[in-house]
């Protein structure tokens, strides 16, 4: 499988760093953030990278680029895997929707998957959730959504799904009614919001491109999946979330992503709850 990472972002809730520095390069302990992302990829069996960047954000092609053999790049571990990585321009920061638009002409298969590399997914008990996501895309012929459970003061701050009854089954998988960007609460919304991974049908691009701009002037993704599967009848589901998911574009979820994996560190563990407990 193809998958997008969009990275063409401008970053600004972690301004100043920001200023020079792509966001997806900012470090968890001593490896960028889109490092352990596209390890998440290759582990869940993505075969291709897509990266849709903008010019201003080079050091991120300059990450990829195939580095001359010495033993501190051995320990750089995809490039010992096969994972092809290909490149596309968003030259404008027009939005999501438009930055998986940019990537249209790459894609080859029937469906897609998309990596938000700012978020950083902590697996649970080994179960990889794009993996997750995969077999029910095998036994329906659907694509999905990752969604975890937020609270109700947090639903305005992201997209957020509608399912088809109240609450989950045991297995974690269920058709998706609507899809809204940022909603104000109201009791009909169930306040599971989604998180940055996608498998989607090629259909979504001839939606994208129907897609007008938000109030905020950008193509939101989310706008043209609501539309496919109220137009089209394209289903689409929702996966519960098993990892700790950290929103490493923010403040909140970087510093909260460099503590949870401190912890796991055999080194570091110590110092950092010495810390904790200070
Ligand atoms: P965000 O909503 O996090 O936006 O984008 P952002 O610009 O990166 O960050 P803030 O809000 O200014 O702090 C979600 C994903 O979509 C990509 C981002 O790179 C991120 O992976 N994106 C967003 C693009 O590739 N292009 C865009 O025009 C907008």
């Amino acid at each position: 499988m193809q998958a997008i990472f969009p990275v063409a972002g401008l970053g600004s809730r972690m301004f100043p760093a920001t200023k020079s520095v792509p966001k997806e390069l900012l470090t968890i302990l001593n490896k960028p953030i889109i490092h352990y992302v596209v390890e998440e990829a290759i582990d869940a069996g993505i075969e291709e990278i897509i990266l849709v960047t903008s010019r201003e954000k080079q050091p991120i092609l300059e990450y990829f680029k195939k580095p001359k053999k010495n033993e501190l790049n051995n320990s750089i571990n995809f490039f010992h895997k096969k994972l092809k990585i290909s490149t596309v321009f968003q030259e404008k920061p027009l939005g999501l929707g438009h930055a998986i638009l940019c990537a249209k002409h790459l894609i080859k298969n029937d469906f897609f998957g998309i990596f938000l590399p700012d978020e950083v997914l902590l697996e649970n008990n080994k179960v990889i959730d794009f993996k997750n996501m995969m077999k029910y895309l095998k036994k329906n012929c659907e694509g999905q959504i990752l969604v975890e459970k937020v609270s109700k003061k947090e639903v305005s701050s992201y997209g957020i799904v509608q399912l088809e009854s109240p609450k989950f089954k045991s297995n974690g998988n269920m058709r998706i009614k609507k899809i809204l960007e940022k909603p104000s609460f109201t009791k009909s919304i169930n306040n599971y919001r989604v998180v940055g991974r996608y498998i989607l049908p090629k259909d979504i691009f001839s939606f994208l491109e129907k897609t007008k701009t938000s109030s905020n002037n950008e193509i939101e993704l989310t706008d043209a999946i609501n539309k496919m599967i109220g137009d089209r009848k394209l289903n689409i589901n929702a996966c519960l979330n098993n990892s700790e998911i950290y929103d490493c574009g923010s403040v909140k979820g970087f510093v909260g992503a460099n503590i949870a994996f401190s912890l796991l560190n055999n080194e570091l563990r110590k110092y950092v709850k010495a810390l904790i407990n200070d």
